[in-house]
């Protein structure tokens, strides 16, 4: 984590600012502790990582697998005790581990998927950012990418195993937060650019518009999705479909620009092995406040 980052960062569960103790600096803050002084949330930075969750040990009962890891890449023995105190806390759900390093090795391959660089593109012709947030980061292909020409970005993403693979390329206006893209992580900072490709399957999508448009008084919020919502349980709530998301987008204040008024069928090619490639066809949406 970047030294500059704290000042941005706020409590998931109540919205007050974060005290940090640093374990371990290098050139970033490579462990150490963010805490809320107010509600006592402790949550800790791992491998240069901070993990703002309202519950450590509830992201931990759907990531054994990477709890055990976590315990083994903490350097210092304060971090070694934290993590073995919130393990013991743990309540085994569901691991999502495995999973969740499977698809950071897909992003991994499928970086050159002509869909980023179409995305690139679109993005070449915005104003510059003083702050970028983009959501659902993964691995930080487009947070890489925009941190060459914008002030300060930050990348958000559930996934430990994606960001861990984001952080091995340093940028000094660049860091990544293990965070839930609907908590208050970054309180009430407005951003110049906000991104979330193709994560409406997997994070409610009117309350990420809720959320996205209070982040935004002025800028744009640049949206794509394959709206492949036919997930089961696991399916959101309320999906929406193209003309849904424009009217929605509308709602919220955001003014879709002319060249994406229309929906579009951009393809973009996830590498799943060397035998299978899976080819969504993604609609773009840029919306301005
Ligand atoms: C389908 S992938 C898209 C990745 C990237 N935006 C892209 O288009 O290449 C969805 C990403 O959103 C993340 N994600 C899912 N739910 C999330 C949530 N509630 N908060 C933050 N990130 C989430 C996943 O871990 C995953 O990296
Ligand atoms: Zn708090």
């Amino acid at each position: 984590m970047l030294g500059s980052t704290p000042e941005f960062l706020r409590c998931v569960k109540c919205g007050s600012k974060l005290e940090l103790d640093a374990f371990k600096i290098k050139k970033e803050i490579e462990e150490g502790i963010l805490e809320c002084k107010k509600c006592k949330l402790v949550c800790p930075i791992i491998e240069k990582i901070p993990i703002l969750w309202d519950d450590f040990s509830n992201y931990l009962s759907y990531r054994k697998v990477l709890g055990g890891k976590l315990y083994q890449l903490a350097i210092t023995e304060k971090m070694k005790s934290f993590l073995k105190s919130s393990l013991s806390k743990i309540i085994f759900v569901d691991d999502r581990t495995l999973l969740e390093e499977r698809w950071s090795k897909i992003y991994q391959n499928s970086k050159h998927s002509k869909f980023y660089s179409l995305i690139k593109n679109n993005l070449g012709t915005l104003s510059k950012s003083n702050f970028v947030l983009e959501h659902g980061c993964s691995i930080g292909i487009m947070a890489s990418f925009l941190a060459d020409s914008n002030k300060m970005v930050f990348g958000i993403d559930r996934s430990f195993s994606a960001l861990r693979f984001a952080k091995k390329s340093y940028k000094n206006n660049l860091d990544y937060v293990v965070a839930d893209s609907l908590s208050p992580v970054f309180g009430n900072l407005q951003f110049d650019l906000v991104m979330a490709l193709n994560i409406l399957e997997l994070v409610e999508p009117i309350e990420l518009l809720k959320h996205v448009s209070k982040q935004i008084s002025s800028g744009y919020f640049v949206i794509s999705d394959p709206y492949d919502f036919d997930r089961g349980a696991n399916s959101v709530r309320k999906s929406l479909d193209e003309s849904q998301l424009r009217t929605n987008l509308e709602k919220f204040g955001f003014k879709i620009s002319a060249k994406t008024k229309n929906p579009s069928y951009i393809p973009w090619s996830l590498k799943l092995n060397s035998r299978a490639t899976l080819t969504y066809k993604v609609d773009l949406i840029i919306g301005k406040k």
